[in-house]
């Protein structure tokens, strides 16, 4: 019987340069989405889907993150003095959400070195792993999706979606078969950082959500800095297929890319409609703009 997933590891330990000038002093997982930092809506991800423990990888500058996820004795204080109790109640929510625990990455030496950094929190059990600027709007939680599959067929998860014509060579893109039985699934052979669309081994790209054995860490231990001198987690995960199974999994949901500027712009428009306070005030907005 496989191990269950309770651990999320969140790196962010990135310098986020594609969001600048906004995340010269602010972490680009503090950037709200709506009224929401985008890294609340990873967590609250991960929660719904069972983890019971988040570990962040942080790096300079991120020490707003942390203050977020913490308690705020002045900001409960006054509004607890002022009466104003929905406030109180959201605020104080957000510290009580998980067992957070967080992992400084000294240097920015890539995806790959962020997990590793995580190694002996998460120590010898399959965990998640969500990239923050990735958000996703699902019916059921992407990851408990992911754990789904993971607890099915015991190997590592990725989350992939289908990219039509030449937009995939912005991706890593799978190779593989579909499964017989699911064909949300792929037998993943291997992966392809980039490629053109001429050379592309399929039409589904990666994305920012992961189920990944612990076997990881060994090969990410050995794995040596490749593309613009980072270490790679593809690389790691690459190593990883020679010795276990990988899956791709077509996650059902939309997912939006809030780490770049039109992505976010995307994101704030869908979410935005969807929230009942003002979704209907905001439609009307739109169509007033004539576009
Ligand atoms: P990105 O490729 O989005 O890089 O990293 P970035 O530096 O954060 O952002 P841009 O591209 O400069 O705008 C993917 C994820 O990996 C994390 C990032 O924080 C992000 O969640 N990461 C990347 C680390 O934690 N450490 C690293 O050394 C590199």
């Amino acid at each position: 019987m496989s191990k269950r997933v309770r651990t999320a590891v969140f790196p962010a330990g990135g310098l986020g340069t594609r969001f600048l000038p906004a995340t010269k002093v602010v972490p680009k997982e503090m950037l709200p989405l709506v009224d929401k930092p985008i890294i609340q809506y990873g967590v609250e991800e991960a929660l719904a889907s069972g983890i019971e423990h988040i570990i962040f990888i942080t790096g300079r500058g991120k020490g707003a993150m942390e203050d977020h996820f913490d308690i705020s004795y002045e900001l409960d204080a006054t509004l607890e003095k002022k009466g104003k109790k929905e406030l109180l109640e959201l605020s104080r929510k957000i510290s009580s959400l998980a067992r957070v625990s967080y992992v400084r990455q000294k240097e920015p030496l890539g995806l790959g070195h962020a997990v590793l950094c995580a190694k002996q929190l998460v120590g010898d059990e399959p965990f998640a792993v969500l990239l923050p600027d990735d958000v996703i709007d699902a019916p059921v939680p992407c990851i408990k999706q992911m754990i789904d599959v993971y607890e099915e067929r015991g190997g590592s998860v990725l989350a992939t979606m289908t990219i039509e014509g030449p937009a995939i060579s912005a991706y890593g893109v799978l190779a593989g078969s579909q499964d017989a039985k699911n064909p949300r699934i792929y037998n993943c052979t291997g992966m392809v950082e980039k490629p053109k669309l001429e050379v592309a081994p399929s039409k589904q790209a990666i994305i920012g959500r992961y189920i990944l054995t612990p076997r990881v860490f060994e090969t990410l231990e050995k794995t040596t800095p490749g593309a613009g001198g980072e270490i790679q987690l593809t690389d790691g995960i690459l190593a990883l297929l020679e010795r276990e199974k990988v899956f791709g999994f077509t996650f059902e949901g939309k997912r939006f890319d809030a780490g770049d500027k039109f992505g976010m712009l995307q994101a704030t428009v869908e979410f935005a409609l969807k929230r009942p306070e003002f979704g209907d005030k905001f439609r009307a907005y739109l169509k007033g703009l004539g576009l």
